[in-house]
């Protein structure tokens, strides 16, 4: 395949970026999109050019380094992360549009990576469980109704790449936020903290300077993982049973 790539370039976080544009030969569409901006990148350093700057780390789908916004998509045309969209879904003689996560909570350091320390902010505010030293407590000693070990699975699933943020035209981090309050606060693990955790959480991704959420959906149409929009749903019923308890409502 031969493609013609239009990709964000910006030199560090304070310079001002804009689209280049590249053309690459010889990619096969069995090869994954990080592979073809590899090619990119080998080809950019022989002709004594500095290479793409992009993120990524386990090129499996699972830690949710990769972060790309592709012809106008958060990772791209697949329901899928970036590293595991196949150059199949693309034709021959394409131009494609690589950018960052465009977000002002994700700022851009260099090219097509941006800093979502935000997201490690929200999750130290409450996105853990007390838990005894020692060895593991018997698997049966806490018995979890099916029901809720489903639904704290399902929003486990989430790797906090941040197409939600992407993709939202308010740039919120709902999607996000209450996925890693509800797998928690379902569970009787996380009871002890379930009304400190839903506050404090919250309070910290309104600090961050996300957006608010409008229920447009487009968090839960970008997410890789499928996590449901009702999960801000659970997550705002969560808050208000929590600031009712704390006499904040
Ligand atoms: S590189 Fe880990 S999810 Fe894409």
């Amino acid at each position: 395949m031969k493609l013609t790539l239009r990709v964000w370039r910006q030199k560090n976080a304070d310079a001002d970026g804009a689209m280049s544009t590249y053309a690459v030969d010889g990619i096969s569409s069995d090869m994954s999109f990080l592979e073809m901006l590899d090619i990119l990148n080998e080809q950019l350093i022989l002709s004594g050019e500095e290479p793409v700057a992009f993120d990524h780390d386990c090129r499996e789908g699972i830690c949710g380094a990769c972060s790309l916004v592709i012809n106008g998509e958060a990772h791209g045309p697949e329901r899928t992360t970036a590293c595991q969209l196949h150059m199949r879904s693309f034709q021959d003689g394409d131009t494609i549009d690589i950018e960052p996560w465009r977000a002002s909570a994700f700022p851009v350091i260099r090219d097509l990576v941006v800093d979502r320390s935000a997201f490690d902010r929200i999750i130290q505010a409450g996105g853990y469980v007390t838990a005894p030293t020692g060895s593991a407590p018997e698997a049966h000693a806490t018995p979890v109704p099916k029901a809720d070990a489903d639904f704290a699975f399902e929003h486990a699933e989430c790797i906090g790449c941040g197409a939600c943020v992407a993709a939202c035209p308010n740039g919120a981090a709902m999607l996000f936020t209450s996925a890693k309050i509800n797998h928690l606060n379902v569970l009787p693990q996380g009871a002890p903290e379930r009304e400190t955790r839903v506050l404090d959480m919250v309070a910290q991704m309104d600090s961050e300077g996300f957006g608010g959420c409008t229920l447009t959906g487009e968090c839960a149409t970008a997410c890789p993982k499928g996590i449901p929009l009702v999960s801000i749903t659970s997550m705002n019923k969560e808050w208000l049973r929590a600031a009712r308890k704390a006499g904040k409502r």
